[in-house]
């Protein structure tokens, strides 16, 4: 059965002794050996946590890369130096960069399919906007989203995905969808892998949701039966709030 995930994503956050400090906090910590427990700091930090993590729970992740193999991409990151520092995974398609940085679904299929082939492990984000759910188009949007960008992987690619439902009204506004809201959109989400692929891919895939996630409503979204863990922003950058949130899985 998908094991819990929670993932920290830091966002443009910690200079490097805020990031030491993060860390050395975090390992300090015991986790439930149910949950995997990810963070993904920046950049220019990967070397210094991936040395700093080597033994213990937390698994690192790069926020972006580029999908091309090297060359003249001023300020882009390959999937080969995140390989050559021993980064195994990669947050593809926030929502952040989406809107700021002009990531499109067929810019996100390029990614996809580079990290897959340097064998990465890939957190794939998604989800809709405020007008889009206001408008009762949020399904169509996700379908979409999902489709382009992963539904002509082979079955066999699906063991590196992990998908992270973020509606972009609930990120960093405070606001969450419901749990109810979780499970609807999550169970919907399995609903069209099963009809892609099959009910046994779909089952073993981890759908996490990311937005607003705090210790305070963790436990109520992630104990809905198609939530398998969050994504967390803003209160992941404390040692605290994470741990709870990670105990909430
Ligand atoms: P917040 O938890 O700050 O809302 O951010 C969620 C997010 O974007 C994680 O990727």
């Amino acid at each position: 059965m998908r094991k819990k995930i929670v993932a920290g994503n830091w966002k443009m956050n910690n200079n490097k002794r805020e990031t030491a400090d993060l860390i050395q906090s975090l390992k300090s910590l015991s986790f439930s050996s149910e949950v995997r427990v990810m963070i993904a700091p920046a950049f220019t930090h990967l070397v210094q946590v991936e040395e700093m993590t080597q033994g213990s729970r937390l698994e690192v992740a790069a926020q972006n890369m580029n999908a091309a193999e090297s060359g003249a991409f001023t300020g882009e990151v390959s999937a080969s130096m995140l390989q050559s520092i021993g980064v195994k995974k990669v947050i593809l398609g926030h929502s952040e960069r989406r809107a700021y940085f002009n990531e499109s679904d067929a810019s996100l299929k390029d990614k996809v399919a580079t990290a897959l082939s340097y064998d990465m492990e890939i957190i794939f984000c998604f989800g809709e906007e405020l007008a889009q759910r206001k408008d009762n188009t949020h399904f169509d949007v996700v379908k979409s989203q999902l489709s382009a960008a992963l539904f002509e992987l082979s079955p066999s690619a699906w063991s590196k995905i992990i998908l992270a439902y973020e509606p972009v009204w609930a990120i960093g506004t405070g606001e969450t969808a419901s749990p109810e809201q979780a499970q609807e959109m999550h169970a919907y989400i399995r609903a069209l892998i099963a009809e892609q692929y099959d009910q046994t891919l779909a089952d073993a895939v981890s759908i996490l949701y990311g937005g607003s996630v705090k210790p305070a409503n963790a436990s109520a979204i992630f104990s809905q039966t198609d939530v398998d863990g969050g994504l967390i922003g803003g209160a992941a950058l404390k040692a605290d709030d994470f741990s709870a949130i990670v105990q909430s899985a």
